[in-house]
């Protein structure tokens, strides 16, 4: 077998093979070994990559006419996946349906599950929420005085929850709250392996906007033609990069948007767009999904890409177009499990900013983190129906976070964050394009060009400003 027979081979079992390995001679040997193995292999002499990648989840859909038994079987799984995990919870004892606590004459400890079918406030200032179970409905009284009324705030049309409290005859008032969430005691995964994962988003090719030179100085970086030593050695170790959405401006998408556009067709922009994309290394593994203004419906999951405006995207062999969710595994070896990345490309996002006291008041836009942190909590990407247009074509709810992931990456709203959630690393891509018009008018103040890179054996976050 010739060198770049072996080249090959190596490529084709997803091993990146470097230039020391080139310069150290292939050895016959380690082939044999790689043959049944995930290669994981690191010494002085020998650099072995694994470039692995899983997706996990990925939504397509046919597309038919919708009636409201598809709503009801969506909304049915919402409530039975997020019910069995709040029944586990172990304050949630004593559990009874509401038909039940509706018989009941005298008050008792007791615990509900339900879907939230309304919130008010009384005349008091206390909490009135409706829960709904598959048979009935009751009242959940939340007090002003307790200490749980600053999160029972946050309670949203649609969401899931269980109430411990008393109650009799269909009312019950509330002590605590408990939410689906994910638990607190997760390690954080760590791959065996030193590779790097870069997210971005919100690239917006074709807007007089889109900040060209940025984005390009980010490609020379990922090529290692950028950047002090210590950001080019960074860069070679870069192994997977994703892009959560709003890669294009799109035609249409807010009034006069055609005053603002470079290119005026959408084939354009995507061409535009991998003409970019082409020029990274082809080492590098690239995940796209699509946001509200790349060229799919904007009902949610959103599919990939449709091929007739975006053939060039399709064209590149490393680039792997994924739906809106999806999720995808990286970096999984023989003995490592990988790490599994949630991308949304956050279109439900607006209506939190909007109706969510403790995200309004603490920041709103600037503040993915506890947007995401929010939805993590709520086991869901838009647990309000009116969050987002909503698609219910599959046996489940598509929009349940049923997988905890290691890594959420987020986009759409144009500021860069970073924190840890239980050991989630919660990251919102910023954008590649300067305040438009219309955000002005919104009040909206973009942070562009920052680029968080995870080094996913350390699991450190380093964010990069290219601006
Ligand atoms: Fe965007
Ligand atoms: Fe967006």
């Amino acid at each position: 077998m010739n060198k770049s027979d072996l080249i090959q081979k190596l490529f084709d079992k997803g091993i990146f093979v470097t230039k020391e390995m080139i310069e150290e001679g292939l050895d016959e040997k380690l082939l044999a070994e790689i043959d049944d193995v995930n290669i994981v292999q690191d010494d002085k002499n020998v650099k072995i990559l694994s470039l692995n990648h899983e997706i996990v989840i990925n939504f397509e859909n046919e597309g038919y006419k919708y009636n409201v038994q598809d709503f009801q079987r969506v909304f049915t799984s919402r409530y039975k996946f997020l019910h069995d995990l709040i029944r586990t919870h172990k304050s949630m004892k004593n559990i009874i349906s509401i038909q039940r606590l509706k018989r009941k004459k005298d008050r008792e400890h007791v615990s509900i599950i339900g879907m939230v079918s309304d919130v008010k406030e009384s005349k008091n200032g206390n909490l009135i929420i409706t829960l709904e179970d598959p048979q009935s409905n009751c009242k959940a009284i939340i007090m002003k005085d307790k200490d749980i009324f600053v999160d029972a705030k946050d309670i949203i049309f649609d969401e899931v929850i269980g109430v411990v409290g008393t109650g009799s005859d269909g009312v019950i008032f509330v002590n605590e709250i408990i939410w689906p969430d994910i638990p607190h005691n997760r390690s954080i995964k760590m791959s065996p392996i030193e590779e790097h994962a870069v997210f971005i988003s919100d690239v917006h090719v074709g807007s007089d906007n889109f900040m060209e030179k940025e984005f390009l100085n980010f490609i020379k970086w990922l090529k290692g033609e950028y950047g002090g030593a210590l950001q080019k050695q960074t860069a070679q170790n870069v192994r997977y990069l994703f892009i959560a959405g709003d890669c294009v401006d799109g035609i249409g998408i807010y009034p006069n948007q055609q005053k603002e556009l470079t290119i005026d067709t959408i084939v354009g922009q995507y061409e535009a767009f991998a003409s970019y994309l082409k020029q990274i290394p082809s080492h590098i593994q690239i995940f796209i999904c699509p946001g509200n203004h790349d060229v799919v419906h904007l009902a949610e999951p959103q599919p990939v890409f449709f091929k007739e405006y975006t053939q060039s995207l399709h064209d590149i062999e490393n680039v792997h177009l994924v739906s809106n969710p999806s999720m995808i595994k990286v970096g999984k070896t023989k003995d490592f499990d990988g790490i599994n990345v949630l991308m949304y490309h956050g279109y439900s996002f607006d209506y939190y900013v909007a109706n969510i006291d403790s995200i309004r008041n603490n920041g709103g836009y600037k503040r993915a983190d506890l947007i995401q942190q929010f939805l993590l909590k709520r086991r869901h990407l838009a647990p309000a129906f009116k969050s987002t247009p909503y698609l219910p074509a599959y046996e489940e709810d598509p929009l349940l976070i049923k997988v905890i992931p290691d890594i959420m990456i987020t986009g759409h709203i144009h500021y860069s964050k970073v924190a840890n959630y239980k050991g989630v690393t919660v990251m919102s891509g910023s954008c590649w394009q300067a305040c438009t018009k219309f955000q002005e008018k919104l009040g909206h103040e973009p942070e562009p060009c920052m680029v968080p890179v995870v080094n996913l054996k350390t699991r450190e976050v380093t964010v990069m400003d290219f601006s």
